[in-house]
């Protein structure tokens, strides 16, 4: 009982990156390299996807109507408190890992486990639902140009099932009778039952597996290996084409803002809350979605150049650039037509389309660009999680190899894309979104228990970034989440128990029995000697 939860000393936290002999990982990012790395983790299928559904509501759940405004600000502030912890933390633990490398040192072994799982639901499963709505705008962006690609070859089988059951009744008129699972699975990712309807025949005509068309989204998983190929090549690389994408994507929602401005209907914000604080609340626990991801920033803290200071700078920037842009974006999307309309799978390009057709082509283009880079964002801290618990002993030590030129945690890169490319053919976004939201909410909330925990056994260890107002502050960042956790739908809640029970099993048959802190044989080579032969390395050594 005492081993399950045995805390690792902070002091055994040693960076390994970028020593002077050139192994492990390069400290090559400065404090303006992860505010954008964070920004290019959080403006993504957020808002160019989810807003809509929010907005409009779902079966089974009310949407928030121009109060999704609220609903950004509700998100919002939860995620600033965490945030705040997360700042602390990142700042006094500099090494990888994020929030499972937070709870190893304060909440012990198990927990620290149950979060790294916990932690694929964001990162890996985050990235699924990305990929779906970067294949839905690709897919558009395609049409636009009269390229259409076959519907069963840019769909999950799951929709394609559902299409398939509900259209024949649309067309039969007794689609009003239509409730259950199917009905809500189609209405949560925006497709509509005259296009179910449409769309039913060709489903009909697919081969078969197990009762479903087959159907499997084949740009979701294109999009993820390729991203997961520049991945492999090197970290910085990577940060400079995300830097060049961010700076696109802000102009792409400040292009939106300023258009769909001069389209603003004061009339469309009334009623401003149609649904009252229930939809706030509902909608608020999807568009969450929005926000996660400046939390990926303290994934990458062994490559930043100075992380105490700058790894508050990167996360809180980030948040709160991103939150003004948002909440400006629900005051205008809502104001362009009635609340009740915007239940689509590409909001933004529709409230433009019939108004400003070639601006809502340029939304759709910026859309593709903007999850790109979050999928290079979640792509780049899933792997380095894995290579925290590797190195640890949670995970095989294979998992914490270091490519000898590349000095990329390559093995889990690949993993992590394989992975996340095969579940984005098969998962509906909706559902993604939600497991996803569960998971990241659990973790911040374990993250804030992990700030008071620290406090208390630690009060005097040096705090480069203090979280103003504690033990305030984390408290509230835990009944914001918590809230949050229990306005998402109950099916999600389900799933996430049943993903921390499998978690659980895989620890007491592995993580339990290697972990590094009992080892008593001696600590495996993990890390590859760089290729004295590699000119990169050697100059970088040199400087
Ligand atoms: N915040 C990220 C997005 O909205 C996950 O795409």
């Amino acid at each position: 009982m005492r081993a399950l939860f045995q805390r690792k000393p902070i002091d055994q936290l040693r960076p390994v990156g970028g020593d002077e002999h050139g192994h492990g990982l390069k400290r090559v990012l400065s404090a303006l390299d992860l505010t954008l790395l964070g920004i290019g983790a959080v403006i993504g299928a957020g808002i160019f996807a989810t807003v809509g559904t929010a907005a409009a509501g779902a079966a089974g759940r009310p949407g928030a109507g121009p109060a999704l405004i609220l609903s950004f600000v509700l998100a919002g502030t939860a995620c600033a408190f965490a945030a705040l912890c997360y700042a602390e933390f990142a700042s006094m633990i500099p090494v990888s890992g994020s929030a499972y490398t937070y709870a190893y040192t304060t909440l012990g072994e198990f927990v620290a486990w149950m979060i790294g799982w916990d932690l694929i639901l964001e990162y890996a499963i985050g990235n699924v639902g990305v990929a779906v709505s970067w294949s839905d705008y690709f897919t558009n962006l395609l049409a636009g140009f009269d390229l259409h690609l076959p519907d069963w070859m840019t769909m999950d089988f799951r929709t394609a099932a559902c299409i398939e059951k509900i259209g024949p009744l649309v067309r039969d008129g007794a689609f009003a009778g239509a409730s259950g699972s199917c009905a809500e699975a189609l209405s949560s990712v925006g497709v509509q039952p005259d296009v179910a309807a449409r769309l039913a025949p060709s489903m009909a005509a697919l081969p078969h597996v197990f009762g479903a068309p087959t159907a499997f989204d084949i740009p979701a998983f294109v999009i993820v290996m390729l991203i997961t190929i520049l991945l492999v090549i090197g970290v910085k690389e990577s940060a400079r084409f995300n830097s060049v994408i961010v700076v696109l994507k802000i102009a792409i929602v400040l292009f939106f803002i300023a258009v769909a401005t001069t389209f603003v209907r004061p009339e469309n914000w009334t009623p401003f809350m149609p649904n009252g604080w229930g939809g706030v609340g509902a909608a608020a626990a999807i568009i969450f979605f929005a926000y996660i991801g400046f939390d990926a920033v303290s994934t990458t803290a062994e490559e930043a150049k100075n992380p105490q200071r700058d790894m508050p700078r990167g996360i809180i920037g980030s948040l709160a650039i991103c939150t003004v842009l948002y909440i400006v974006v629900a005051a205008v999307l809502t104001g362009v037509v009635p609340w009740s309309e915007l239940g689509s799978a590409d909001p933004l390009a529709m409230v433009l389309e019939g108004r400003a057709d070639w601006a809502a082509g340029i939304v759709s283009f910026g859309a593709v660009i903007a999850m790109t880079s979050v999928l290079l964002v979640f792509q780049l801290g899933q792997p380095r999680i894995f290579f925290s618990m590797a190195r640890d002993g949670q995970l095989p030590p294979w998992a914490a190899k270091v490519h000898p030129r590349f000095h990329t945690p390559y093995v889990t890169t690949i993993l992590a894309g394989v992975f996340v490319a095969v579940f984005a053919g098969l998962l509906n976004i909706a559902e993604a979104v939600a497991l996803t939201n569960i998971g990241t909410l659990f973790a911040f909330i374990l993250v804030s228990i992990g700030i008071l925990v620290l406090r208390v056994r630690e009060p005097d260890r040096p705090r480069p970034f203090r979280v103003p107002l504690s033990p305030v502050t984390p408290i509230l960042a835990v009944i914001f989440c918590s809230y949050l956790i229990y306005k998402l739908p109950d099916s999600s809640k389900w799933r996430f128990v049943i993903w921390l029970v499998i978690g659980m099993v895989i620890y007491f048959l592995y993580g339990f029995r290697h972990s590094g802190l009992r080892r008593t044989e001696p600590v495996p080579a993990m890390f590859e000697e760089a290729d004295p032969d590699d000119s990169a390395a050697r100059t970088k050594r040199g400087r």
